[in-house]
C-alpha cells in the first residue's frame, strides 16, 4: 500500500509508521511539527512539512504523491481537560482540519481513510463494556469534536462512494520496541507517563483526581492497550477497506480494565510512586471499557501487549530520554 500518514510524527502516528514500514508498505508522512518531532519519524518515510488546516498544504503532498491508496488520519488535539478550557481550538483542529483533507481525497481521487477515534464518543456508558453500536453522547468537547467528525466522514464517503475506517480507542500508551519513539511531550498528563515519571524521580508525586467514583476501589477504570498493537489494528483496518471496498467502525480496546490505583499498584514493582487524591478533574467518566470483539471478528485482531508491557516500555524509553 501507498500510504500518507498525517499526523506521522506525533506519538500513535509515529508508531503506526513504524509498523507500516516494517510491513513493507510505502510510506509518506504530513505533519505540522506543533507536537510531533521530526526525530520520531521513520528515516524510510518521506517527509512533508504541513498543516491540515491549510489547503495549500495539503496540495502540496497530493500533487507530489500519486496513487495514494489510503490517507490515515492521527493529527488531532486529544487532551480531555484541556479541550474542557479550548472548545474551540478542538473543533477547528479535529473537525476542520478533517474537512480539508477529505476535501483533498476527493479532488484528488484518494478513496480510503482511516481515522482516529475515541471511546470519549461514547460519555459516561451505561453499559459496562462499550460496543460500535451504543449511544453516543460526550461529555467534553474532544468527544464531541470527534463525534462530529466521524459523522461527517460517513456521510462523505457515503457521497463520494469512499470507505473509511473509523477506530475508537481507548487508553493508549507505552512505546516501540527499539525505544526510538514512545510518548515524548512537554506537560505530560496522561496516567501511565506520570507515573513513570513518579517512579523516575521527575516528579515528585503525582495526583490522583477522585476516589469517589462508583467503582470498586473509588478510582477511575480505563482500558488500556499498547501503542503498538493500535499501530497494527491500523495496518488491518486499511487492507480490509481496500480489499472488501467496504467500511467499518470499530473498538479498539481489551475487554478489561484497570483503575488508576491498579495501575499505581502494577508499576510500583518498578519503583515508589508517591501520590495524593486530589478533587475529581472535569470531564473524567468513571469507566471506559471496549468489547473488542468486532475488532477481532473483522479484522483477526488481538491486542498482544499486557498492561505491564505498556508500563515497562513506557518507563523504559522515558529513562533514554530523560538520560540524553
Ligand atoms: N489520572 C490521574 N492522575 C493523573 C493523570 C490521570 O488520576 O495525573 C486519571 C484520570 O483522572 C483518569 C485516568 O487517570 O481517570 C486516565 O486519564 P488519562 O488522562 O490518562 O486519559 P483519559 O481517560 O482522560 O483520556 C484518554 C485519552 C483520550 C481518550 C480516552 C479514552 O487522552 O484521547 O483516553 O478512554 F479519548
Amino acid at each position: 500500500m501507498k500510504v500518507l500518514v498525517i499526523g506521522g510524527a506525533g506519538y500513535i502516528g509515529s508508531h503506526a509508521v513504524y509498523e507500516l514500514i516494517r510491513d513493507n508498505n510505502e510510506v509518506i508522512v504530513m505533519d505540522n511539527l506543533s507536537t510531533g518531532k521530526e526525530n520520531m519519524i521513520h528515516k524510510s518515510a518521506k517527509f512533508y512539512l504541513g498543516d491540515i488546516t491549510k489547503k495549500e498544504d495539503l496540495d502540496k503532498v497530493f500533487d507530489s504523491e500519486k496513487n495514494i491508496d489510503v490517507v490515515m488520519h492521527f493529527a488531532a488535539k486529544l487532551i480531555v481537560p484541556e479541550s474542557v478550557k479550548m472548545p474551540l481550538e478542538y473543533y477547528y483542529n479535529n473537525v476542520e482540519g478533517v474537512r480539508l483533507m477529505l476535501d483533498a481525497m476527493i479532488r484528488y481521487g484518494v478513496k480510503n481513510v482511516v481515522f482516529s477515534s475515541t471511546a470519549a464518543v461514547y460519555g459516561e456508558p451505561i453499559k459496562p463494556i462499550c460496543e460500535e453500536d451504543d449511544i453516543t453522547l460526550p461529555i467534553n468537547p474532544y468527544g464531541a469534536s470527534k463525534l462530529a467528525t466521524e459523522n461527517m466522514i460517513k456521510w462523505v464517503c457515503n457521497a463520494y462512494n469512499m470507505n473509511y475506517c473509523i477506530f475508537r480507542y481507548f487508553n493508549v500508551a507505552g512505546a516501540d520496541k527499539s525505544l526510538d519513539i514512545g510518548l515524548d511531550k512537554d506537560n505530560l498528563t496522561h496516567l501511565i507517563p506520570i507515573v513513570t515519571q513518579t517512579i523516575l524521580g521527575i516528579r515528585n508525586k503525582m495526583k490522583v483526581f477522585g476516589d469517589d467514583y462508583d467503582t470498586p476501589d473509588g478510582t477511575c477504570i480505563r482500558d488500556y492497550i499498547h501503542v503498538t498493537d493500535l499501530a497494527l489494528a491500523h495496518i488491518l483496518g486499511a487492507k480490509y477497506i481496500l480489499n472488501n471496498n467496504k467500511s467499518i467502525l470499530v473498538n479498539l480496546g481489551s475487554n478489561n480494565g484497570y483503575s488508576v490505583k491498579e495501575v499505581i499498584d502494577a508499576a510500583s514493582i518498578y519503583g515508589k510512586v508517591n501520590y495524593e487524591i486530589v478533587e475529581r478533574r472535569e470531564g473524567d467518566p468513571a469507566k471506559l471499557i471496549a468489547s473488542n470483539s468486532k475488532a477481532k471478528d473483522l479484522l483477526g485482531w488481538i491486542p498482544k501487549y499486557t498492561l505491564d508491557d505498556m508500563i515497562k516500555t513506557d518507563l523504559e524509553f522515558r529513562r533514554k530520554i530523560n538520560n540524553k
